[in-house]
């Protein structure tokens, strides 16, 4: 077996395989970050942002290559001004991850309504209503309500009548 690596998610010390992805070693501890460009049979792309996460490294004294400690003894951690893609970042020895703070919880807001913005919203009548990934993670993560005013949508003429009831 290879080199094994243990980090901090959520407070759970987790260990795995070297190279593993953030997103997997948090599975392995029960924790789900939200994906919705990850899947695990698929070289990573980091294209939606869904998985945002903060992540926190132990800081190391140039000098002596040993981590700096704190007061209590434990290692110093330094958290990157940025949030990082959980589906990309592979883990680290010493990392400390955090998947449900204030920070990570807008950063999902966010990305969900941005995502909103290009797609149709026809969730009433689309064949996936109900078991749509984009739909799920929305009523567990979206801001619940839109900030796009309705009365200002263009309802332009159709090129095509189309009947009474389309
Ligand atoms: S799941 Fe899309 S960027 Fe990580």
């Amino acid at each position: 077996m290879g080199k094994m690596v243990t980090l901090t998610i959520d407070d759970q010390v987790v260990s795995v395989p070297q190279g593993t992805l953030i997103v997997d070693a948090a599975k392995k501890a029960g924790i789900d970050i939200p994906v919705f460009c990850y899947h695990p049979k698929m070289e990573p792309v980091g294209m939606c942002r869904m998985c945002l996460v903060e992540v926190g490294r132990p800081v190391i004294d140039r000098a002596t290559g040993q981590p700096v400690l704190e007061a209590d003894g434990s290692p110093k951690i330094q958290f990157g001004p940025k949030l990082e893609t959980a589906c990309t970042t592979p883990v680290s020895e010493g990392m400390v991850v955090r998947t449900q703070t204030q920070v990570v919880a807008e950063a999902r807001r966010g990305i969900i309504e941005f995502l909103l913005t290009s797609h149709p919203l026809d969730c009433p009548i689309c064949d996936k209503g109900g078991e749509c990934p984009l739909q799920n993670l929305t009523m567990a993560y979206g801001p619940g309500e839109s900030r796009f005013r309705y009365e200002d949508k263009m309802h332009l003429a159709k090129h095509l009548p189309l009947g009474e009831l389309i």
